[in-house]
């Protein structure tokens, strides 16, 4: 584990050995450059980053994301809250009724399978800031997997295989049902007319630290490029259930107003189903990324 030291007052406490931190003493609503360097580089080392305690809304939510990058749309098919486009929200129960109008009852698009956010565009999010408007009394965690420890932990043979192939990503099967529905979708303030599949390398280099991750998920990744299908697929499995083993995971517990940074260039999450009826409610803001190379 990397010991964390800081040169501003943060209260830092690492929730696990390979992912996930804890920082406290700090207003998310009024941060000094200084605080926000810190973050970042706390960020970029844990992956994934919670601020217990804070009292953000919509508006100083987006002020906090700037910070750290560029807004786009939340989801490129989904809307936006009124009057606040980039401003994402998930009310569990409400989506429920509205997956069941579409007739599609999955769980998928409710988060609750492991997947890294939005990878089936050109440019995937950089990251996202989660806040819990409404947390649960009991349950519905969320869990984050480090792509980067993940990839790392593979001998160099299987590296070296895994950095010549490419993945199909499409979120087709998750979205085509909504994206129909609304007749187009937005993303980094253009439209998106048509939800094509893209492809991207199954081992991408992370643009700020220059660490290989491993980067196919099973939200949105359909398919290895070249390999027969029957190889594509044992291999992805392999692949997905190697990604979210234990030890490279960290599990949040939410309480309403936490916050939540991850990378999303480094991880995947889920949302633990346990939660049942109870009342459960998201924002998500994101950052514009690049084409993962
Ligand atoms: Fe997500």
């Amino acid at each position: 584990m990397t010991i964390i030291d800081t040169r501003v007052d943060l209260d830092i406490t690492p929730l696990s050995g390979n992912i996930g931190a804890e920082i406290r003493g700090v207003d998310l609503g009024n941060l000094d450059e200084e605080s926000v360097r810190e973050i970042r580089r706390i960020w970029l080392d844990r992956k994934v980053v919670f601020f217990p305690g804070q009292d953000l809304d919509p508006e100083s939510h987006q002020a906090f994301a700037a910070h750290f990058g560029e807004l786009t749309e939340g989801h490129p098919v989904v809307p936006g809250l009124d009057g606040f486009p980039n401003v994402f929200e998930i009310d569990y129960s409400k989506a429920r009724e509205l997956y069941a109008s579409y007739g599609d009852v999955s769980t998928r698009t409710q988060g609750l399978d492991w997947h890294t956010d939005v990878t089936f565009v050109e440019r995937p999010p950089l990251g996202s800031i989660l806040r819990a408007v409404v947390a649960p009394p009991a349950g519905g965690d969320t869990v984050f997997s480090n792509q980067q420890a993940a990839f790392e932990a593979f001998s160099p043979s299987f590296q070296a295989f895994l950095e010549t192939l490419t993945a199909v990503h499409d979120g087709q099967k998750a979205f085509q049902s909504i994206f129909d529905k609304n007749g187009s979708g937005r993303w980094e303030g253009q439209e998106v007319p048509k939800l094509d599949p893209v492809i991207h390398p199954v081992v991408r280099t992370h643009p700020e630290t220059g660490a290989k991750v491993l980067f196919v998920n099973p939200g949105f990744t359909s398919h290895i490029d070249g390999l027969e299908r029957s190889e594509s697929d044992a291999l992805l499995g392999f692949l997905y259930n190697h990604s979210v083993k234990p030890e490279f995971t960290v599990r949040y517990h939410w309480a309403t107003g936490d916050i939540a940074f991850w990378d999303n260039r480094a991880t995947q999450h889920s949302v633990v189903g346990d939660f049942g009826e109870q009342h459960r409610v998201i924002q998500r803001v994101t950052l514009r990324g690049d084409v993962p190379v």
